[in-house]
């Protein structure tokens, strides 16, 4: 039977991916991005809706509007999320390291929580977080964007354990390097900086994450994959990647 599936940050890289995977499987999709333009070519028959997790008004408007378009929320994958920049704690300012923790931590609890009720209460569903590798093991100029993805690691392990019994299942999916714009928005839309990152190796596409996520969620609902490490068979840590020549 077609499940309600929600994306955040569907406008691009693994959002995106995940959002076409769902339709192959004849999911009803409801899309969310600040850009909100862009939902419709991703999955053109979901219902698109203008998202931003760090706004409680809006995270409200784009669940209300999917409640009332496909009916109660089968799976929630929150994918929304970012690095900005890379500066060393002893550099930082502050207004980047609030932008990734407003996005990827409270942004995320934020749909989180309006989600989560209606799905105890069903006594069943799916929350999908998109963490990383950076949530495993930090690196200089990355503290605060690990710390924010380390965190989902503890937010997820509460939640399996304040939902015991419910039925609902939390997965976390945490990928090495992907490419996708994730390094565009970090480099402030460098690039020639970004495509460094790439640069004679191989990474992972968004499609592979994607797999993961459609893999935990069509498990039978007596299966919970707790986390999900996906790494490129190039890269086995944050700083260790292997490039041509190299
Ligand atoms: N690429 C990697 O190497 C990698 C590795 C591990 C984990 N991840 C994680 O994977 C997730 C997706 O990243 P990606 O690699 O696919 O990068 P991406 O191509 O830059 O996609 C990020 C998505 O998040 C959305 N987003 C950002 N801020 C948002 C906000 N305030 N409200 C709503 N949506 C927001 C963006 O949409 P709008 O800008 O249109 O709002 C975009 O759709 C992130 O959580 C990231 O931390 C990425």
């Amino acid at each position: 039977m077609s499940r309600h599936v929600v994306v955040t940050g569907a406008s691009s890289g693994i959002g995106a991916a995940c959002a076409r995977a769902f339709a192959r499987l004849g999911d009803r999709l409801s899309l969310g991005a600040r850009r909100a333009d862009r939902l419709p070519s991703v999955v053109a028959e979901a219902h698109h809706h203008e998202l931003d997790v760090t706004d409680p008004v809006s995270v409200a408007g784009f669940l209300d509007a999917a409640v009332a378009r496909h009916g109660p929320i089968d799976v929630l994958v929150n994918n929304a999320g970012l690095a900005r920049g890379t500066e060393k704690i002893a550099e930082g300012t502050g207004e980047a390291w609030r932008e990734m923790v407003e996005t990827n931590v409270l942004g995320l609890l934020e749909v989180t929580r309006r989600v989560l009720p209606q799905m105890i209460e069903r006594r069943g569903g799916h929350v999908v977080v998109i963490g990383s590798i950076a949530g495993h093991k930090s690196y200089a100029g990355g503290g605060v964007y690990c710390g924010s993805k380390r965190a989902l690691q503890s937010i997820c392990e509460a939640m399996r354990i304040e939902t015991l019994g419910t039925g609902v299942r939390v997965t976390s999916v945490d990928p090495g390097m992907v490419e996708t714009e994730f390094s565009l928005v970090r480099f402030r839309g460098d690039a020639a900086r970004a495509a460094k990152v790439y640069q004679g190796t191989r990474p992972l596409t968004a499609d592979d994450v994607a797999d993961c996520v459609v893999f935990a969620a069509t498990r039978p609902a007596h299966v919970d994959i707790e986390t999900i490490v996906v790494m490129p068979t190039d890269q086995a840590s944050p700083h260790h990647v292997h490039r041509a020549g190299s």
